[in-house]
């Protein structure tokens, strides 16, 4: 290294943010911008996940546009709400999510920016109550789970849950590796549709999940970021809200983005259950304490958007109907898809937007390459990114990467 080089970096060191060591870009994010440049007219993308229709379009859904026109007519002010946001809106989407229980004041919500404020809002709050507590991630996950717990200041563990080969779930190994949790530490769920591998938990392990919170004093933490795209609202958030009758303490996340298509807009809410109201009151206290230094209050449209619908029984009906209809589209594309290969038959029991196919990242960049397949580097796609008549392209373009051997019909 020459001397110039030397006083170069000393120089940049001692500048204001010299010490900063450059990062990666997002690599679910950057496979937008990638689709987006490819110029073959036969392209696939199903990389992140957003609900399509059969024209491979994104739309605003009917009981959106509604609301908003109501709203353009009806809203008078756009003065500041508060920390909490728009109260009218969480307890309205308390009930799509908790039904008519009545966990009453042990319950707490706050509106936040996404499901993603939700996380990191509920990680912050877990970090001021204990530092020490750990934060028990199943892999695969979200790519970015362990960041946002991270970036709380919580250490993260990861255990098992799933068994890639088969597809399936690995009951067992998980609960070998929660074995080493402890009383406190924080265990992150997801409350259906699991990003990325669609599986999920029968009722019975559920049970057993919660049994075991109850028993070693873990708190759940549930990310729900698709009800409704699985296999009902109600059928949803039924682990949610088995959790929520059965533990003293528990935390949801909550993304409206996908159920309502508002993503950009950043519809979320977290809720804190605690084992009584004199608890609850004071992690009320302090979450609205800690969005007030996260993000003061949270972006309003969307949630008037959210609290316009649930207000309005008609719009209500027309928002349901739409989900119920993307749940269908979904789910038909999964059987198609899984009818193509034995090793895609899982597809077809699994729920929501995502599967995890068992590709190596080779495969996955050669899909890209040669067909102009986008999907996500571990191997997940977008189950709504396929159309009726790409199914059988896509699973012609995979067949060669799929194992020998174990050939489908
Ligand atoms: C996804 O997993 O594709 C979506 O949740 C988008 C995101 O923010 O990563």
């Amino acid at each position: 290294m020459t001397l110039d080089t030397l006083s170069a970096r000393a120089a940049s060191a001692s500048l204001p943010f010299g010490a900063l060591a450059a990062q990666p870009a997002d690599a679910l994010l950057s496979l937008i911008a990638l689709y987006r440049a490819d110029d073959r007219p036969q392209k696939i993308d199903l990389g992140v996940g957003v609900f399509r229709n059969d024209a491979g379009d994104t739309p605003v859904m009917r009981a959106v546009k509604a609301a908003e026109a109501v709203l353009l007519e009806t809203q008078v002010t756009k003065s500041y709400l508060g920390a909490e946001g728009d109260a009218a809106y969480t307890a309205l989407l308390a009930g799509i999510v908790f039904g008519d229980r009545t966990a009453g004041e042990r319950l707490n919500g706050v509106q936040t920016p996404g499901g993603t404020g939700a996380l990191r809002l509920g990680a912050e709050l877990v970090a001021r109550a204990n530092r020490e507590a750990r934060v028990w991630i199943g892999t695969p996950t979200w790519p970015n789970h362990a960041p946002i717990f991270a970036e709380a200041g919580l250490s993260t563990r990861s255990h098992r849950f799933y068994d890639a080969v088969s597809g399936r779930i690995d009951f067992d190994a998980m609960l070998n590796d929660l074995a080493e949790a402890r009383a406190g530490d924080i265990l992150l769920l997801h409350g259906c549709c699991h990003n990325p591998t669609g599986s999920a938990f029968t009722p019975e392990q559920w049970l057993a999940v919660s049994d075991l919170c109850a028993a070693r004093g873990l708190i759940p933490f549930i990310d729900l970021a698709y009800q409704g795209l699985g296999d009902g609202l109600a059928e949803d958030a039924a682990a949610t809200r088995m959790i929520v009758d059965a533990l003293p303490a528990a935390l949801v996340a909550y993304s409206g983005d996908k159920n309502f298509g508002l993503y950009r807009e950043r519809v979320g809410a977290l809720w804190a259950l605690s084992a009584n109201g004199a608890i609850a009151e004071r992690v009320r206290t302090n979450m609205l304490s800690l969005a007030r230094s996260l993000w003061s209050m949270p972006p309003d449209h969307g949630a008037a958007i959210v609290r316009t619908i649930l207000e309005n029984d008609a719009l209500r009906a027309d928002w349901r109907d739409e989900l119920d209809a993307m749940r269908a589209r979904l789910n038909g594309l999964r059987a198609a898809l899984a009818a193509m290969h034995s090793r895609l038959a899982p597809i077809a029991d699994q729920r929501g937007m995502f599967a995890m196919l068992p590709l190596t990242h080779e495969a996955v960049a050669a899909l890209r390459e040669e067909h102009g397949i986008y999907m996500a580097g571990n191997g997940r796609i977008n189950i709504a990114g396929l159309r009726a008549d790409t199914v059988a392209v896509f699973a012609q373009a995979l067949r060669p990467h799929l194992h020998a051997g174990e050939g489908g019909p």
